[in-house]
């Protein structure tokens, strides 16, 4: 199954992405995660994004596009795949729809009051993607999958949230028009705990295979 994971900064996109991957077994394509490694080894293509991604705003269409083309290309993306972050402009998802059949589109609705709480105690590992949040780590500082010393992200400072939320409001959520109009949205309640979530997607996604 080809699927999209859409939301705003901190709706949990990452996290639920990373469950039900490793549940379908399938690979998890996450923009921001492509991005930011590309940052830290400074690529061409990170030492484009670089400024873009730090101060919040969107990465230019096509470099995304091209982003995507070579990593649907590989022969992990047979069986499936989820899509984390992108498409997030008309202008990308009119790119995907020549290269990709969308098979469902997974929206996380959760208000802008709880995701600036989850972005400001989020922390990650930037070796393994994986996802915490302060207020349950309690006194560990490395990622309990990989080990790896876990990081505040420099875009989840409050300015820069601030920016990422106006850019999701004006860019990003008219792709769930878009995707409505075409019969794949289904919208999931993600004020919701992890668990709760994490069920309800299941379940659709059962239903749907
Ligand atoms: P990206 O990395 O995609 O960031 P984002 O969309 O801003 O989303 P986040 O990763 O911040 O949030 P998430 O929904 O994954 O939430 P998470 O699971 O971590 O993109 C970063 C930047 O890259 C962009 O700003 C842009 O510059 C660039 N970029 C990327 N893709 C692009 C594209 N296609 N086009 C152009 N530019 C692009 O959860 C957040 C926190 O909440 C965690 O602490 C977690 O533990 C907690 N949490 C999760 N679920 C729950 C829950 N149900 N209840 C309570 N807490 C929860
Ligand atoms: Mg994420």
């Amino acid at each position: 199954m080809n699927i999209i994971f859409l939301g705003p900064p901190g709706a949990g996109k990452g996290t639920q992405a990373q469950r039900v991957c490793e549940e379908l077994n399938i690979p998890q394509i996450s923009t921001g995660d492509i991005l930011r490694r590309a940052i830290k080894e400074e690529t061409p293509v990170g030492l484009k994004a670089k400024a873009f991604v730090e101060s919040g705003a969107l990465v230019p269409d096509e470099i995304l596009v091209e982003i995507i083309k070579d990593r649907l290309a590989q022969d992990d993306c047979s069986k499936g795949y989820i899509l984390d972050g992108f498409p997030r402009t008309v202008p990308q998802a009119e790119a995907l729809e020549k290269i990709a059949k969308i098979d469902v589109v997974v929206e996380l609705a959760v208000d802008d009051e709880a995701l600036i709480r989850r972005l400001s105690g989020r922390r990650v590992c930037l070796k393994c993607g994986a996802t915490y949040h302060v207020s349950t780590l309690g006194d560990r500082t490395t990622c309990e999958k990989c080990g790896e010393t876990l990081i505040q992200r420099k875009d989840d400072n409050p300015e820069t949230v601030k920016n990422r939320l106006d850019v999701y409001h004006s860019q990003t959520a008219p792709l769930i028009a878009f995707y409505e109009g075409k019969g794949l949205l289904k919208t999931f309640d993600g004020m919701q705990d992890i668990d709760a979530v994490y069920a309800s997607i299941m379940g659709t996604l059962r239903a749907l295979a």
